[in-house]
């Protein structure tokens, strides 16, 4: 919990515009009223005024007046006149019209991307009501990735009850959100964002852990070689991080382990983010590590994008929300 508390507080001093384009929904508005309560971030919720002034009396919240709401059905004309400019000089190529525009304006969902595209937020969290994907497509569309980053991946915070492993019992695992089949190079760069992600949200200095079912050449596969390939690249991409594989996973966080099947690694057995081959294998893990060794999973973290876009499980909580809130508007920080 003291992660979470210190990524709250830094987020407050920072006071950045987050947008949530679910603005109605009940967890949300919960949310909404808390984060401005306590100074956490600025809000702007996406939806009808009426829908949120309903929720406001139901819940009898006492900061509404100090939020924003856009109504993707009543825009400003003249902000509605720069997004659709913008929207079709973005994705005119991909035969995005002006009518589409407009169109896709008054999908909160693509609001939201656009708001933050446009600079009129700094980013965005969605997910309690809609899938993954609807929320991701319109980040990747409209946002983009970072300068140097072709992929967006999710990373998720471990902390485990047994202290012995990671720093005290924080690991973080990547990719367990996004891209399901990465490349070599993908791979490498999913590596360079959860360490950038590790650095500056977790608070933590990077052992990164390039995870299969080989260690030095155990095994031989293409899927082995990709991990290997990988972990070649990333350390071009970053010479200073700490990085090694292809190992496996007992390999990657028990010492003796480390040091028998590969003797010297940079890694010794320490690491404290574990890099999966695949999003099949990256989801299944810390899913089974978050229920069988009674682990939290903070996340995901939304890694990759030129700004933060983080979604939400259909099945989190007010508090859920205020932390996703939290760790986006400290997102805008990471360098
Ligand atoms: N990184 C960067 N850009 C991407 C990525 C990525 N990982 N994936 C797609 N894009 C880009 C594409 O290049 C494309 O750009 P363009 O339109 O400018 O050419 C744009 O995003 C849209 O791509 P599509 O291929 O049309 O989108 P798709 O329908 O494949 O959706 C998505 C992409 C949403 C990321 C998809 O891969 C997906 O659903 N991933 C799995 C998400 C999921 O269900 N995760 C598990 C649940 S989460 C959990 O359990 C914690």
């Amino acid at each position: 919990m003291e992660i979470i508390y210190s990524i709250r507080k830094r987020a407050a001093g920072l006071k950045r515009r987050i947008v949530l384009p679910e603005g109605p929904e009940e967890r949300t508005v919960q949310a909404a009223d808390f984060l401005v309560g306590e100074g956490i971030a600025d809000v702007i919720l996406i939806g009808s005024r009426d829908s949120v002034k309903e929720q406001t009396a139901r819940y009898g919240l006492n900061h509404m007046d100090r939020i924003t709401v856009v109504d993707p059905r009543r825009l400003d004309p003249q902000d509605e006149e720069r997004y659709v400019e913008m929207i079709v000089k973005l994705r005119g190529a991909k035969g995005v019209t002006s009518d589409v525009a407009v169109k896709q304006l008054r999908d909160p969902l693509y609001l939201g991307a656009v708001m933050v595209k446009a600079g009129d937020a700094d980013g965005e969290v969605a997910g309690a009501i809609n899938y993954t994907s609807d929320v991701l497509r319109p980040a990747l569309q409209y946002i983009k990735t970072a300068p140097g980053i072709s992929v967006v991946s999710g990373a998720f915070i471990m902390r485990i009850p047994d202290k012995s492993f990671g720093d005290g019992g924080t690991m973080v695992f990547a990719d367990c959100a996004v891209s399901p089949d990465p490349t070599a190079e993908q791979l490498a760069e999913i590596a360079i964002s959860t360490a950038r992600t590790t650095r500056s949200i977790v608070g933590l200095e990077p052992r990164v852990a390039m995870l299969s079912f080989s260690t030095r050449g155990s095994a031989v596969h293409p899927s082995v070689d990709k991990v290997a390939e990988a972990t070649r690249i990333a350390r071009r991409l970053d010479p200073s991080l700490v990085i090694d594989g292809e190992m496996q996973a007992d390999a990657a966080i028990v010492p003796e382990v480390s040091e028998r099947k590969a003797p010297g690694n940079t890694v010794g057995g320490r690491a404290n983010i574990l890099v999966f081959p695949s999003l099949e294998v990256g989801n299944i893990a810390y899913k089974l590590v978050q229920r069988l060794a009674h682990a939290e999973a903070i996340g995901p973290v939304l890694q990759g994008m030129a700004s933060p876009v983080n979604d939400l499980s259909r099945g989190c909580s007010v508090d859920d929300i205020i932390n996703v809130v939290a760790i986006t508007a400290c997102q805008t920080d990471i360098k």
